[in-house]
This record gives structure tokens, sequence and C-alpha cells, in this order.
């Protein structure tokens, strides 16, 4: 690094000397050109080139800085998020979240599962990707046994947002039965192949595109979900959460992963619709807790636990939760 810090100095920007240090401080390895002329340009001062470099790091650089962006989140304004929609712009939304995850089935579909993973065409080792899929699940184990929950009396689970399997193989494992539910077709077509060749039979696959086809999802005794329900606007994430919760098994558990807060966000369905180009890609979408404790409240299930999880990076709040259903 230079002498000067140039958050202090008139003269302002970072050689890529320095960046290309920082870098490789913080990262390892270095930048390619590209990258370091888009750092160079947008870190103004020290605080700005950590944010970057931490910013797009991912996994642990991200909780190492977490205590600088918490911050964030404890000054957050209300959340100015719809929820409440009537049917038709429920189906609209749904018709258009299944029309872009469809298409990613098709065209990209374990990059659009993890995007470390590579584009379609070129090759994916399955073995690293289904292997990723283990660490979650234990995490899923250990949920359970902090709150003293009897895994042995969770017979059938519903994973939502199943994807292409990747954890569905391993609560496979777990489970009797696992229902493998997912609004893309495409994505269960896949999962089937791939689980079928794993020799996993207790697998039933259900596609959940519509309000129709998710009031028919059969009881079960625990709902998983992991990045899956933020990719749909906060409308379809409440009533899904609302059918399928409601499903619940009495003694059942929902496991799942959502982001409740990312503070510059808000949505207005009516203008999110009125044009949809923009919207053809990955989104990712939070759901206040204030809605989703009183969804709990509503379908009388107990909050066993509410964990910050990390999940989406430094900019998002994500929380994994862990309810129950009393029995009756
Ligand atoms: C990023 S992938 C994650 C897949 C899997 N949970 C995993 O971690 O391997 C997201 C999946 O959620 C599905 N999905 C998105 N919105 C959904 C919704 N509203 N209902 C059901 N599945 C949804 C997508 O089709 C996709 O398969």
């Amino acid at each position: 690094m230079t002498n000067t810090d140039p958050a202090d100095a008139s003269t302002g920007r970072f050689t890529r000397q320095d960046i290309a240090l920082a870098w490789r401080l913080l990262r390892g390895g270095k930048p390619d050109a590209a990258e370091l002329d888009r750092l160079a340009a947008n870190s103004a001062n020290i605080e700005q080139l950590r944010r970057n470099l931490v910013g797009q790091a991912g996994g642990k650089l991200h909780s190492v800085f977490q205590e600088t962006v918490q911050q964030r989140f404890l000054k957050a304004p209300p959340p100015q998020v719809e929820v409440d929609v009537p049917p038709e712009v429920l189906d609209a939304l749904l018709a258009h979240v299944e029309n872009v995850w469809r298409g990613f089935g098709e065209s990209d579909p374990f990059w659009s599962v993890l995007t470390k993973f590579k584009p379609a065409g070129a090759e994916v080792d399955k073995a690293t990707f289904y292997a990723t899929g283990k660490k979650r699940v234990e995490k899923f184990d250990a949920a359970l046994a902090r709150a003293g929950v009897d895994s042995a009396s969770l017979k059938t689970c519903l994973e939502l947002g199943s994807g292409v399997g990747r954890l569905t193989l391993w609560l496979a494992d777990r489970f009797e039965h696992v229902i493998a539910a997912d609004i893309s077709s495409s994505h269960l077509a896949l999962a089937e192949g791939e689980l079928g060749a794993r020799g996993k039979t207790n697998v039933t696959y259900l596609r959940v595109a519509s309000m129709a086809e998710l009031a028919e999802a059969p009881p079960f005794d625990a709902f998983f979900s992991i990045i899956s329900l933020q990719h749909s606007p906060p409308p379809v994430i409440k009533h899904v959460l609302s059918i399928l919760l409601g499903r619940l098994s009495p003694g059942g558990v929902g496991y799942f992963q959502l982001p409740t807060l990312i503070p510059e966000q808000s949505f207005d369905a009516k203008a999110y619709l009125a044009d949809l180009s923009p919207h053809e890609q990955m989104e990712t979408f939070a759901v206040p807790q204030k809605v989703l404790f009183a969804l709990f409240d509503e379908l009388g299930l107990k909050v066993l636990e509410v964990r910050e999880d990390n999940q989406c990076g430094p900019n998002k709040l994500s929380n994994t939760f862990l309810v129950h259903k009393p029995q009756r």
C-alpha cells in the first residue's frame, strides 16, 4: 500500500498495485484486469475498497466483517414491501416466476442452483455439486437436536424449491418419504433423473406452479426450504408459506431460509407487473419478520429458533427459521 490513505488524501484513488495487494491479502490470488479497472473506478476510499472486496467474496469473508454490516440492519427504516395482493395478481406473479425458472432449468440448471457452477455447455462436476448439499442438511439435523425435536417422529418431508435435488439427495437418507416440490418442471425432471440414478426410490416429485397445484400438496411432517423462497416476489413467498406451513401435520416442523431485510428494497406488485422485462433474471427478495411472525401466529405455529445465516452476503439479512406445529 502507499503510505497515504486515500480516504484522507485530496488526490483520492488507489493505484492498481494497491488494489492487487489488498485483493491478495483479503482473498488470495489476484484479480483480472477488468476487475482491477472496476475496483479502481469504484473505490474512492479504503472503506469502499474493503466493501467492494468483501462484498463479492462470499462465505467466510463476509462474516469477518459482519459486525460493521449489522449496523445497517439495526438502523433500517420500515420496509415498503407489499405482501397481500388479489388472486389474479398472485397468479400473474407465479406465472412469471415459473417462466423464468423453467427457462433456467432448460438452459443453465446447475448454475441456477449454485452460481459458482458453470453455465450449460460447460462440464459440471456432479459429484462435487451434489456433495455440497450434505453440510446444509446436517445443519437441519443440528437445529432439530438443539430444539429437542425427535427427528425419528418425522416421516415425510416436503422440500420446497428442490431444484436439481442437491439437498433432496441427503434428505432422502433421513426421511421415509421426501416430496420434492418445485415451480419449475425442468428442474424437477433433472432431479428425478439424477436421484433415480443414485438409487433414491423414496422421493416423489410435485410441480407447484399455480395456486391450484399448491393447494393439492399432501400433508407432511417436515417442511424444508433453502435458497428457494427468496427468488419469488414477496406476495408469492407469503402465499406459498401460508399454504404449505398450513399443511404441516401436528407435531411437525418447518425449517426454512429466507431474507427478512434488504434495506434498500421495496416491492409494489402493480409496478413490478407493469414491465416484466427487467425481471427476467435471478432476483432475490425479502419478507419482513413482522409478516412472518404474524403468519406463524395465524397458523398456530411456535417459533423454536431464528438464526442469521449469512446466506445472501453482507447486504441482505437472511434468517433460517425453525417452527413447530403443536400436537392437537
Ligand atoms: C437456487 S435454486 C435452489 C435449489 C435447492 N434448494 C438447492 O439449494 O439446491 C432455487 C429453486 O427454487 C425454485 N423456486 C423458485 N421459486 C419457487 C416457488 N415459488 N415455488 C417453488 N419453487 C421455486 C426454482 O425453480 C429452483 O429450482
